[in-house]
């Protein structure tokens, strides 16, 4: 990999702004906890495993900037940075669940706030590590479905840049083709945020992976052609019945597959999974400004006056899901049952 979406240096927090991807590569140094906060908001850094690990390592910061203050006090003050951190994005749960870890953590006994302090850093820096294992054995997990030769269809960016590290969707095709399978990846533009022109273009290329970009009304008419063999998207929240919220237009892609008979894969960390939603109707779904479907690279092209709307994720039914990848296993309908039997062999995870 080329790049470091997120990382912890010298006591600063090291983001790669991907609201200048494709043009530039620039690394913000934040050495703020509420940066780190504002960088989630704003979509400087996105994609909901990257998202928490980087609200885990912001929180890291938070309790850094507390480290003057008696134990009890600094302890009270962190749950206002938790609390902070839990409004910057609502639908990604990857969020939620990080901020509880830290937050669960930083509510046991510490003999001073020195202690305190190290523990919820160490605690940060294993989640940032632990991230990258878990796309690499989803990757594993996952290769085996992959055609061994042919073009997968993506939406969004469920890339390196949507985690630590290798990717969900995309880790499962970097070890699909690292396992000599020939894959070609086509990549959805994703209006109105352009994640797959700027970020999933941009991160193949950088690997040498094939890619052919195509705006999203174009998905039908090349699984029409018989172009596409597969489909394999990111989640951003996954109920316990299956339904499953990704990056909006992720549902339409699911009824074409379904309608053309080709496999449609969800690849997701089990820390996506949010046994508390039974199903996807509970999952909140982010309203984004408007802006974003009125202009395009800062140019309006919409008659002043129109109403828009502008979601930023749909659910996908699980009848449309031909599997969930996790770091785990593959999980198959019925999913009510494949998701409760890994949760109970893995012990509380969602600790949201
Ligand atoms: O709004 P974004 O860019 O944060 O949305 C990202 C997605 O929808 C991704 O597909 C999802 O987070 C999975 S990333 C591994």
């Amino acid at each position: 990999m080329t790049f470091e979406t997120v990382t912890w240096k010298n006591g600063k927090v090291m983001v790669l702004d991907q609201k200048l991807l494709p043009g530039k590569t620039f690394y913000h140094a934040f050495d703020k906890s509420e940066d780190v906060a504002m960088s989630i908001e704003t979509m400087i850094v996105r994609g909901a495993p990257a998202i928490g690990v980087t609200a885990a390592l912001g929180l890291a910061l938070a309790a850094h900037e507390l480290k003057s203050h008696p134990l009890d006090e600094a302890q009270l003050l962190f749950l206002k940075a938790c609390e902070r951190f839990a409004n910057t994005r609502p639908t990604a749960v990857n969020l939620f669940w990080a901020i509880a870890k830290l937050k669960n953590l930083s509510q046991k006994y510490f003999e001073t706030t020195v202690d305190w302090c190290e523990a919820l850093y160490q605690e940060a820096i294993r989640i940032h590590r632990e991230d990258i294992e878990i796309c690499k054995s989803l990757g594993q997990h996952g290769a085996p479905l992959m055609p061994e030769n042919g073009n997968v269809l993506t939406h969004c960016n469920a890339g390196a840049l949507a985690t630590a590290g290798h990717g969900t969707a995309l880790g499962v095709i970097r070890s699909a083709i690292a396992q000599q399978k020939k894959l070609h990846v086509f990549a959805d533009e994703t209006r109105p945020f352009l994640q797959g022109s700027r970020l999933t273009a941009w991160e193949l290329l950088q690997d040498n992976i094939p890619v052919t970009l195509i705006t999203d009304n174009m998905a039908g008419h090349f699984m029409a052609k018989g172009e596409i063999q597969a489909v394999i998207v990111g989640a951003d929240r996954i109920a316990a019945n299956g339904d499953t919220a990704n990056k909006i237009g992720t549902y339409s892609v699911a009824v074409l597959a379904n309608a053309h008979d080709i496999p449609f894969y969800v690849a997701a960390p089990l820390s996506t999974i949010d046994i508390q939603c039974s199903n996807g109707t509970q999952i909140p779904i982010e309203e984004r400004k408007l802006d974003e479907v009125f202009e395009f690279a800062g140019q309006q092209i919409a008659p002043k006056g129109v109403h828009a709307k502008n979601p930023a994720f749909d659910v996908t039914p699980a009848k449309f899901i031909t599997a969930i990848i996790t770091e785990k296993g593959v999980l198959k309908a019925p999913y009510e049952d494949s998701i409760r039997q890994v949760f109970n062999s893995e012990g509380a995870i969602n600790v949201r």
